[in-house]
């Protein structure tokens, strides 16, 4: 009886979340290439930084990791601060922000641990023109929305066409074009990838030294091998 409770219990919360999550594409973001973190970054503090704050980043570790000069940190990624050493705050106050999105604007250091990367794509690529709505957009992956389509001079505005589908069955949502944007769906498609990539690693900035550590570890167990197999060799040289 209890095994079968035990099996119920671990069963249920994968349920839980198959039934309720809507449909996500995966995020082939790439840890390792910085040139793909230092666009998402870019996006970040033009487009998202003026309502989002990520107060556990702070400029100049982020310049670091990504492998920026404190002098290209300065000129390209910091608009709303004075020091490399500050947090990425918001000068959009709670209260203000709650007058005029309904809600409050969450911190996004760690949304990405929150949420996934995989939701965090989709996310960024499903704000659909919804004209019942505050903003005239909603979201097929987070329905009903507080936030706008920040994007959509890049992305454009679509609409959703399969509006029952999506929304009685979780299927997985077919938009059609609307406006152009500056960006092709493909670029777009990749710009959100670096963005997500951005995210991620700002959910857990040690990720990109601990790779590095990794690569160290493989290697010494290589060569402790190399070393161990030898020795082996040699102490039973003599017993057969
Ligand atoms: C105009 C202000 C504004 C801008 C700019 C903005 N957002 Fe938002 N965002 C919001 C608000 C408001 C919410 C809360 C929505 C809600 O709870 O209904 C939100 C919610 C989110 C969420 C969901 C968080 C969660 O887990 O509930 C994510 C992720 C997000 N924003 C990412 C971004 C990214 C990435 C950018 C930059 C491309 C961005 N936002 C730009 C206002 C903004």
């Amino acid at each position: 009886m209890k095994k079968i409770l035990l099996a119920i219990m671990m069963v249920l919360p994968a349920l839980a979340l198959a039934s309720g999550g809507a449909h996500l594409d995966k995020a082939d973001y790439d840890l390792h290439n910085k040139e793909s973190l230092q666009r998402g970054a870019r996006i970040f503090v033009n487009y998202c930084l003026s309502c989002h704050s990520a107060a556990y980043q702070r400029y100049n570790r982020m310049g670091e990791d990504l492998g920026l000069t404190v002098a290209q940190v300065k000129s390209n990624l910091m608009f709303a601060a004075e020091k490399v050493g500050e947090p990425m705050t918001v000068a959009l106050k709670a209260d203000d922000a709650k007058n005029m999105f309904g809600t409050k604007v969450p911190d996004l250091s760690v949304v990405a641990r929150a949420r996934g990367a995989d939701w965090l794509y989709t996310y960024l690529r499903t704000f659909y023109i919804d004209e019942s709505r505050p903003f005239g957009v909603n979201n097929t992956t987070f329905k009903d929305v507080g936030m706008p389509h920040v994007l959509w001079e890049l992305e454009g505005m679509k609409k959703l066409v399969n509006a029952e589908e999506v929304h009685e069955h979780g299927a997985a949502p077919e938009f059609e074009m609307v406006t152009k944007g500056k960006m092709t769906p493909v670029e777009y498609d990749s710009a959100m990838r670096d963005l997500t990539g951005f995210l991620v690693y700002m959910g857990e900035p040690a990720k990109l030294i601990r790779y590095e550590l990794g690569v160290y570890v493989l290697l010494f167990l290589g060569l402790l091998f190399v070393v161990s197999y030898a020795m082996k060799k040699e102490f039973w040289k003599d017993v057969h």
